[in-house]
């Protein structure tokens, strides 16, 4: 298929643009290289051994997206491009309201008026708020999200499922990622977040190559077997893939879909720093500090569905996902600037 790939220079997106090349299909990128350098699609090129279509630009930019559909055949649209710093969601709820927004309205409409209607959207685990249930089904209601981010993903779910029931011809798919962690093999792409790391493994890796001190662990006296968070961790390779697969449900025009990506596996904040050190040899100095506002204790997934429907498991366990995620901050001890 001809894919437009938005946001495809950054974290998922470029590991994506991988995987959709090798399983034989052909990408347009577009990215605004807001939280992402051109450096990433270079290196992707080197894996790849090919040139990729990469074009500049904002996806609110109707002009320049109507030039991309004009310019070419798109069967369907891979949406990473958006906004996705919680903390920075809670003190700047407008500039995130108005950019994951718009920026998908501005897409839907510029597809509809090419008759392509085929959609798939990045959405996350944090449209189940605290969940209801666990481990956590496709069915479980959406939840209270915590910030600004998490409800431009659960209003979009909305808007998208809205759009599709309005008309059926659109095929949209819901993915709901868990906690992307860990790179490509090659050590050459990989998670680069700008300034302090927000999440749990760049703040270890950083720590690991000495870059930060010492991680904080958010809480130690969580209703969980150590009393720390428990997440789903899924190699970043794992959920490239899975957008792979869930091409197969448009292909197959089912309408509106919603698929859980993740491995159904839950470890705890110290689980994954113990199994980052036997992974890597390296010791990782934490201290416990308090509980980080707006975090649950447990989030983990039953994946069931993806493999019935999609034919999508995860392959990749805790030990790779420490190891790759490792292996890329070692190569680049300053990000893609090394
Ligand atoms: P990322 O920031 O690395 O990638 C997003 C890309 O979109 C970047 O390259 C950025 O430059 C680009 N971009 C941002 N706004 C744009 C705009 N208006 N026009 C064009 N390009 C724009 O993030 P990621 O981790 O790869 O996440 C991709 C998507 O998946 C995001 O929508 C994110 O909310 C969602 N998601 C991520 C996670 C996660 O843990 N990483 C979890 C759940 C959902
Ligand atoms: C967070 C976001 C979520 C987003 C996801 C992926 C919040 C409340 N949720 O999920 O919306 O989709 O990232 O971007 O921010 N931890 C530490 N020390 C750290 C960092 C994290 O102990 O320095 C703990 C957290 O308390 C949590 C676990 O590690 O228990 C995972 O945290 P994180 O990687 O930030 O992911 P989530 O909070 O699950």
């Amino acid at each position: 298929m001809n894919i437009l790939l938005t946001g495809g220079a950054g974290y998922i997106g470029s590991h994506t643009l991988i995987e959709l090349d090798k399983a034989g299909h052909s990408v347009v990128v577009v990215d605004n290289f807001y939280n992402s350098q051109p450096e990433a699609i270079r290196r992707v090129e080197k894996i790849i051994g090919h040139g990729v279509t990469m074009i500049e630009a904002d996806i609110r930019d109707r002009e320049a997206m109507e030039k991309v559909f004009t310019e070419h055949k798109i069967d369907a649209v891979i949406n990473f491009a958006g906004l996705k710093a919680v903390g920075e969601s809670v003190s700047k709820p407008l500039t995130y309201y108005e950019t994951n927004m718009n920026g998908v309205f501005v897409l839907l409409d510029v597809m509809r008026k090419h008759g392509c209607k085929n959609f798939i959207f990045s959405s996350s685990a944090t449209v189940y708020g605290d969940p209801a249930i666990i481990p956590i089904t496709e069915e479980c209601p959406k939840g209270q999200c915590t910030n600004p981010y998490g409800w431009t993903k659960s209003m979009l779910e909305q808007v998208l499922t809205d759009v599709q029931k309005a008309d059926p011809e659109w095929n949209v798919v819901l993915l709901r990622y868990f906690n992307p962690i860990g790179a490509h093999e090659s050590g050459l792409i990989g998670e680069n977040p700008n300034g302090i790391p927000n999440n749990l493994m760049p703040y270890i890796t950083q720590t690991a190559i000495g870059i930060r001190k010492e991680l904080g662990v958010f809480g130690n006296d969580y209703d969980t077997p150590d009393g720390t968070g428990v997440r789903d961790y899924i190699h970043v390779v794992d959920l490239a893939r899975g957008h792979v697969s869930a091409l197969r449900a448009i292909q197959e025009n089912k309408g509106l879909a919603i698929y859980n990506l993740g491995t159904g596996h839950g470890y705890s904040v110290l689980d994954v720093v113990k199994a980052f050190e036997k992974a890597n040899g390296l010791k990782v100095p934490y201290v416990i500090k308090p509980r980080r506002p707006g975090d649950i204790a447990t989030c983990y997934c039953d994946p069931a569905k993806a493999k019935r429907e999609l034919g999508w498991e995860a392959m990749f366990g805790i030990e790779e996902m420490c190891r790759d995620a490792w292996n890329f901050q070692k190569n680049n001890p300053n990000g893609y600037e090394s």
